[in-house]
């Protein structure tokens, strides 16, 4: 069960010692419930590996309908209007999948870097910025791995609660090394109940607190599916 459908409202059935009824409510992030279980059963305690997510796209180029759900346009809206800049530099978003939000980023940007663990959703991340030029895309599984280069935005948007505490730990520390002064950090998160390693709000106040030494809140928003926190490095 993957939520390939994303139907508004799906009513699941589990067949166990008897029969358990799970209504699941997350409209729109059926993808994000645990494969082949009927309902979150618990949080997976590590990071959720390259396999997982290449798992995630091997039936489908687009599974959490990034380009067409209402869910996701709204977010990427959201989180556009919640940039303090008009322009950046050098822009850096973990995560970036098949570049749906990257190709709304790039006019904003001089030179943007994408990064995302699955080589294939690289691929369409390439050809949908394609008239990006100064977009380029990295395979790399964050914090292990990380670019080279100083930032003035770096977004993570739907990736830092897949990090278990001591990653998420590493993440931050990747971050700090990376920002330009003044640089922004976007945060992005969705509320609903997931197995993922930490919830959308342990993620982001995970975050925030490590980062309290070298950035602070400057915007914070929260709607029902999600949150949204802007950091600016001191
Ligand atoms: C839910 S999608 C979010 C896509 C996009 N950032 C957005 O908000 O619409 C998460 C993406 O992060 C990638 N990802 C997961 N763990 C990662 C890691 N440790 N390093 C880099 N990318 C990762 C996945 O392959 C997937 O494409």
């Amino acid at each position: 069960m993957t939520g390939s459908k994303r139907p508004s409202r799906r009513l699941l059935l589990q067949f166990g010692g008897g029969v358990a009824v799970h209504m699941m409510t997350d409209i729109a992030r059926a993808a994000d419930a645990e494969p082949g279980s009927a309902a979150p059963t618990g949080r997976r305690p590590k990071t959720l590996d390259t396999d997982y997510f290449k798992g995630m796209y091997a039936t489908e180029s687009d599974p959490w309908r990034f380009a067409t759900s209402p869910y996701e346009r709204d977010k990427y809206a959201a989180t556009l209007a919640a940039l303090p800049r008009e322009r950046y530099a050098s822009a850096l978003e973990v995560g970036c999948s098949i570049g749906v939000f990257t190709r709304q980023l790039c006019p904003r940007c001089d030179h943007l870097v994408g990064l995302d663990v699955v080589p294939t959703v690289l691929e369409a991340a390439r050809a949908r910025c394609a008239d990006c030029p100064d977009a380029t895309f990295a395979l790399a599984a964050v914090p292990g791995a990380w670019p080279d280069g100083k930032f003035d935005l770096i977004l993570i948007s739907e990736v830092a609660y897949y990090l278990d505490r001591p990653d998420l730990a590493r993440l931050v520390k990747r971050v700090e090394g990376a920002l330009i002064p003044g640089a922004d950090i976007v945060l992005v998160h969705w509320l609903g109940e997931t197995h993922y390693p930490l919830s959308g709000d342990e993620a982001a106040e995970g975050f925030i607190e490590g980062a309290r030494g070298f950035a602070h809140v400057v915007k914070q928003s929260r709607t029902a599916e999600y949150r949204l926190d802007v950091l600016q490095a001191t």
